[in-house]
């Protein structure tokens, strides 16, 4: 059976970086540099050039050269990656990571060809390359803008020592339906925290210009509405009203797109019947039209082809021709721009010049990084910059800040590290020990050796302190394989040994037993990181594979039980909210996880991540998110119960929850009670620390605007802080609301504007937020 092209794609990339893992040792340093021509200078350089290009080098240009064998991209070109960018070069390549053949084949660009135009190299550096962070929805967790930035930017300073110029993040969609694989990518279900996180991750790729040293061109994806797809299911079709893709799943692109993101990556999925990649009122429309977008956008991998798959474009000159004339600038690795763009502009169908306004955008990222004059890589840079160890000290704090306490009954946590109370601790659960299994998928070709496991890292916290046990439990296997296992060098991405159902029985009653004898069980369960990726939707999101059978055995002995959760995905955990005293949500917490999360346990670190979508008390609830309109019978009127009969409506836990070793109280707020529209908003409130520990508050500011030319949400977040208090201390937060806060697209109208109406306030530590006020916009 053929893999589907997504997956293989992502697969080859996975291969090739664990092979460039396998070759760490001999590798390398060199800071990258920036350019020093001017706008004008740089124009000049690209007329320059594409007066000399033949239309197969223009062509080429506007190509990814898949950079190892790829049987389909073969079967299209008869050539290779490598032969075609001999031939005519390359507007970039992806899947080669190694240095060594990246510095080989921009020789072969450089030297060989024609015009020594460099190679743009391009690679998924999600969260991390060799220093992995907690996964996106984990880093949006943690609601810390500038600590988002610090891991994109340590991110890029690695990826950038071993060659790659160009990462494939931010992954932007939202998300708000937990069966969706690919929700573990994103910043989870809401556009004003989603676009916040966007802007922090090009930021700290690209710094606050293209071509800044040790930083990567960024890649906004996927354009747009692939968080939206139908049931959940991975790449199949979204439906999504004008409306709603405004106002609810464009904003972090445009937040993208304001931090000076360089490229864009067009969706797999049709969108309202289209498929994005070729999709004229996405490419064209939104984003070259009402955006101005200056950079260039490729397709997701062999997007472009898949238009035919699709039945959008009869064949594949007709896709080539879909995709280009839609607005879509750079064809990931599928050849059919290569092949068809040439015989498209000698058949009339489209212009040399329409060719040349594409590649112009490629040609000048590629000056503005410097490229020309720096193409290659210096190999010996790489090793200490992997090395450095201010980089692990990033992804434990990011570790610190971005779990989830979900619950804390009778302070159950933080757990005795001296041995006062504490004497012997149960680890058990299928991720108890797990180390490439912390990283999630994009971070599956790291060595496991450079992962701490959650065991490892309560062992090394409690020391000869207390004695630390290990008990596996029932091993975690899909029931539909994942098309990423069984790749030879992805030896590392893979599902636990099938067992008997006698097996896992045992595999329970041996945690069971192990739980008697220790004063404290910490059960670590959740997903595989094949359970949560691309690919990897669900149709229920009960703990699989006898989890819950543990969860409920070990807890009938009657022993403390701490949940930690390592998921992509918010779980059905229904039971454990009402029996289980401790739940702690550490995602995938990546490469400092196990040390990360013992700091939170033992409290050596006071957890401050707070949810970045709503947690369902069952899948039946999907999709869900806390931004809903109001209804003829809403939610806070007394003759409201549930929407559905055998389960109430609301959510578990809340958009924006979270506990912490400390409380915290909000008062006083203030807010500017008229004011223009087009005007400001001034909003403000005091927080205190009310409890006995110092702790970080996340204050949330939400919205609701009361009447106007549509249906508001009843609540929509619009402002938010971190705020660092000890015990009993208080300050004041601030926040404005301006035209982009206040500001909606109209439906009716067809345009964005801030109606002159009344609006209510909230502020406080989730989406329940209690705190009100309001104000009166005027004309
Ligand atoms: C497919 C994925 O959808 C996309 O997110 C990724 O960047 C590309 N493959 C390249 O590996």
């Amino acid at each position: 059976m053929r893999r589907p092209l997504a997956l293989v794609c992502t697969v080859c990339f996975l291969a090739l970086q664990a092979t460039l893992f396998g070759q760490l040792k001999q590798a390398s340093p060199q800071p990258s540099s920036v350019n020093t021509l001017t706008g004008e200078q740089i124009r000049s350089k690209v007329d320059n050039l594409l007066r000399q290009m033949t239309l197969e080098e223009k062509v080429a240009q506007l190509s990814q050269l898949p950079g190892m064998d790829v049987p389909d991209f073969k079967d299209l070109m008869h050539q290779s990656g490598e032969e075609v960018l001999k031939q005519h070069g390359a507007g970039s390549m992806l899947w080669v990571s190694d240095p060594k053949e990246i510095n080989r084949l921009q020789h072969i660009a450089v030297e060989q060809t024609r015009l020594h135009i460099p190679v743009l190299f391009g690679l998924d550096v999600i969260h991390g390359y060799h220093t992995i962070f907690p996964a996106p929805i984990a880093m949006a967790s943690s609601w810390d803008i500038k600590l988002v930035e610090e891991a994109q930017t340590v991110a890029a300073r690695e990826a950038r020592a071993a060659g790659i110029h160009w990462t494939f993040a931010p992954m932007v969609d939202i998300a708000r339906d937990a069966r969706w694989g690919r929700m573990v990518e994103g910043a989870g279900e809401d556009p004003y925290l989603g676009a916040a996180i966007a802007r922090a991750q090009v930021l700290g790729f690209q710094g606050t210009q293209l071509g800044a040293p040790d930083r990567v061109l960024a890649c906004v994806k996927h354009f747009a509405g692939y968080g939206a797809a139908d049931g959940g299911r991975d790449y199949d079709s979204s439906y999504v009203p004008e409306e709603e893709m405004w106002n609810v799943y464009l904003p972090p692109f445009k937040a993208a797109l304001d931090a000076g993101v360089g490229s864009v990556m067009s969706a797999y999925m049709d969108l309202n019947d289209v498929p994005a990649s070729g999709n004229p009122w996405l490419l064209h429309d939104v984003l070259h039209s009402s955006w101005d977008f200056k950079g260039f956008v490729v397709s997701d991998a062999f997007a472009v082809k898949s238009l035919v798959t699709h039945g959008y474009a009869r064949d594949l000159q007709d896709a080539a021709h879909k995709a280009f004339t839609a607005g879509l600038t750079m064809d990931m690795a599928s050849g059919t721009y290569l092949k068809y763009l040439p015989l498209e502009v000698q058949q009339g169908g489209i212009s040399m010049r329409q060719i040349d306004d594409a590649v112009r955008p490629i040609l000048e990222t590629k000056i503005r990084m410097g490229l020309f004059e720096h193409p290659y890589t210096d190999e010996s840079r790489l090793e200490p910059t992997l090395n450095d160890p201010a980089h692990q000290e990033v992804a434990r704090r990011a570790v610190q800040r971005s779990v989830v306490l979900l619950r804390n009954e009778s302070a159950l946590l933080p757990l005795d590290k001296t041995g006062k109370t504490i004497h012997s601790i149960a680890v058990i659960g299928p991720l108890g020990d797990a180390q490439t299994d912390l990283l999630s998928m994009w971070g599956g070709a790291v060595k496991a050796g450079l992962t701490v496991s959650i065991l490892q890292g309560i062992q090394d916290k409690v020391g000869s302190a207390a004695h630390v046990a290990f008990a596996h439990g029932p091993n975690l296997r899909r029931v539909i394989p994942s098309p990423f296992e069984g790749i030879d060098l992805l030896k590392d991405l893979k599902e636990q040994p099938e067992q008997t159902p006698q097996q896992a029985r045992q595999a329970i009653d041996e945690a069971v037993s192990l739980a008697r004898q220790s004063d404290v069980a910490v059960l670590v369960l959740g997903e595989i990181d094949l359970m949560s990726a691309e690919s990897a939707s669900r149709s229920s999101l009960k703990l699989s594979n006898g989890q819950e059978d543990l969860l409920e055995a070990v807890s009938a002995t009657g022993k403390p039980v701490v949940l930690v959760l390592v998921n992509g995905r918010p779980l059905d955990i229904s039971w454990a909210a009402e029996h289980v005293p401790a739940i702690l949500e550490a995602w995938y917490p990546g490469s400092q996880g196990g040390n990360g999360i013992a700091d939170v346990l033992f409290g050596d670190a006071n957890p401050s991540g707070h949810l970045p979508v709503s947690w369902p008390r069952s899948t039946g609830q999907l999709p869900l998110y806390y931004n809903h309109n109001l209804t003829q019978l809403p939610e806070t009127s007394s003759d409201f119960k549930s929407r559905y009969w055998d389960i109430k409506s609301t959510p578990l836990y809340p958009f924006g929850y979270g506990l912490s070793y400390t409380t915290f109280s909000f008062d006083n707020l203030q807010v500017t009670p008229t004011a223009r529209a087009g005007s400001v908003v001034e909003v403000s409130a005091d927080v205190t620390n009310t409890g006995s520990r110092a702790g970080d508050a996340v204050v949330q500011l939400y919205i609701h605007q009361r009447a106007g030319s549509a249906s508001r949400p009843v609540r929509q977040l619009k402002g938010f802080d971190q705020i660092a208090l000890q015990p009993g201390a208080k300050r004041t937060v601030h926040f404005t609301l301006g035209k982009d806060e206040l500001q909606f697209w109209s439906p009716l109208e067809k345009k964005w504007v801030v109606e002159p109406e009344q609006f209510d306030v909230w502020l406080g530590g989730d989406s329940r937020a209690d705190l009100h006020s309001e104000f009166r916009l005027t004309q």
